[in-house]
């Protein structure tokens, strides 16, 4: 097969479909790979590194997208690309199609195969190309609530790991998912005392073995958030709820309750925030203060670290990508149900019901 990784061109967005690692892989089983010129440099791969091992450079995203029998690439296409893309064309990257009806339409009218990377899914109901994302964003809300903590950022001016005679910072851990245990991790490994919270006994039990014991659980309920709050100096947001907004466990009412400069990293800004107080900020922009408290609601954490997160991801991408590579998307999504799951749009129709719920389009679905 040809396969294609075009340069991503969304605002901001430095991650690359395929590492060189990858295109390694798929030259040993004798595919072609074209890579756009410059695609890999955000995250620190250049031409002559794909070069090296078998990859053939294009200069511009149009003739990557015409030679090439399969896209693969980090974000949704974007309206300079949706004319690129051919009918039978596999598109394997994000798409999150529920929040657009533009893209989702352009699609269509495309006749490519779309399959999400959001929605490829184990029978146990995880989301195997979505999970290391969190675990980027979990791992990186302990470095910058560490410092956001700071006092010439307005912060309460605490270090994480105290010092010999200075008691260590404590940090307040909602959700003991992937970001909340990544977090938890993060902040321990720092010497911070962490508290973690949770509605779910067996997320709770398992923290409870793995960790060490400066690591506690607690309950999740408003009346143990509201004791915690007045006593942690970084409270991490990782809660999720499968598809809805996220819960709002920390009201307006309760920053008044917390220290001036207490720190809040709401990792879940992207389902809305589990903070009534948070907004979706940028990179660029990161913070603001409500109340004396410091909000840190970045919408895509892993973006600043596209190194570590294009690795991450193409540890995971890759193995399905040489699946449809190998045996095209029929037979792959056939013999591969996990894989089966990514599948959203092909040839034209609609096949993940939960697109059609979203527009409240009438079902046309086989
Ligand atoms: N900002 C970013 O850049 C970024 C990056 C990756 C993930 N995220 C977001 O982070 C959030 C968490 O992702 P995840 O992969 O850890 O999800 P997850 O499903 O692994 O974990 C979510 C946890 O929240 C718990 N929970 C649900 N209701 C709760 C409540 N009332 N109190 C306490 N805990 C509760 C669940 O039991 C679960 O353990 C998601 O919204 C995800 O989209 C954001």
């Amino acid at each position: 097969m040809v396969v294609g990784v075009p340069k991503e061109i969304k605002n901001n967005e430095s991650r690359v479909g395929m590492t060189p690692a990858g295109v390694f892989e798929m030259v040993k089983h004798n595919h072609t790979v074209y890579v756009q010129s410059g695609a890999g440099v955000g995250s620190g791969f250049f031409d002559k590194d794909y070069q090296k091992v078998g990859a053939q450079i294009l200069d511009t995203m149009a003739e990557v997208y015409a030679k090439s029998d399969m896209i693969v690439k980090v974000k949704e296409p974007i309206r300079e690309e949706y004319n690129l893309i051919k009918e039978g064309q596999i598109v394997f990257t994000y798409f999150h199609f529920a929040s657009s009806e533009t893209l989702t339409q352009a699609m269509i009218d495309s006749k490519a195969i779309c399959i999400a990377y959001e929605t490829v899914e184990n029978e146990d109901g995880s989301l195997p190309l979505l999970t290391p994302m969190s675990e980027v964003a979990g791992r990186m809300a302990i470095q910058q609530g560490a410092k956001y903590l700071e006092k010439p950022v307005k912060g309460k001016g605490v270090l994480l790991g105290g010092v010999p005679g200075v008691s260590p910072g404590r940090v307040l851990v909602l959700g003991a998912g992937t970001v909340g245990v990544q977090a938890a991790k993060m902040a321990a490994g720092l010497g911070a005392h962490v508290t973690i919270m949770d509605v779910n006994m067996k997320k709770l039990r398992y923290v409870n073995d793995i960790m060490p014991n400066h690591v506690v659980t607690e309950f999740s309920n408003e009346l143990n958030i509201r004791k915690h709050i007045k006593s942690h100096d970084l409270i991490i947001g990782g809660v999720l709820l499968k598809g809805a907004k996220a819960p709002n466990l920390i009201t307006r009412d309760m920053l008044k309750e917390m220290h001036p400069g207490t720190v809040i990293v709401d990792v879940a800004v992207d389902q809305g925030g589990c903070v009534e107080t948070t907004k979706p900020t940028t990179h660029e922009d990161p913070t603001y203060i409500i109340d004396d408290v410091v909000h840190y609601c970045v919408a895509n954490m892993p973006g600043a670290v596209p190194y570590t997160s294009t690795v991450a991801l193409t540890n995971v991408t890759l193995p399905y990508a040489l699946k449809l590579a190998n045996m095209g998307w029929r037979s792959a999504c056939n013999l591969d149900k996990t894989l089966a799951k990514g599948l959203n749009i092909v040839e034209g129709e609609v096949v993940y019901k939960e697109i059609v719920e979203a527009f409240k389009w009438e079902p046309v679905l086989a």
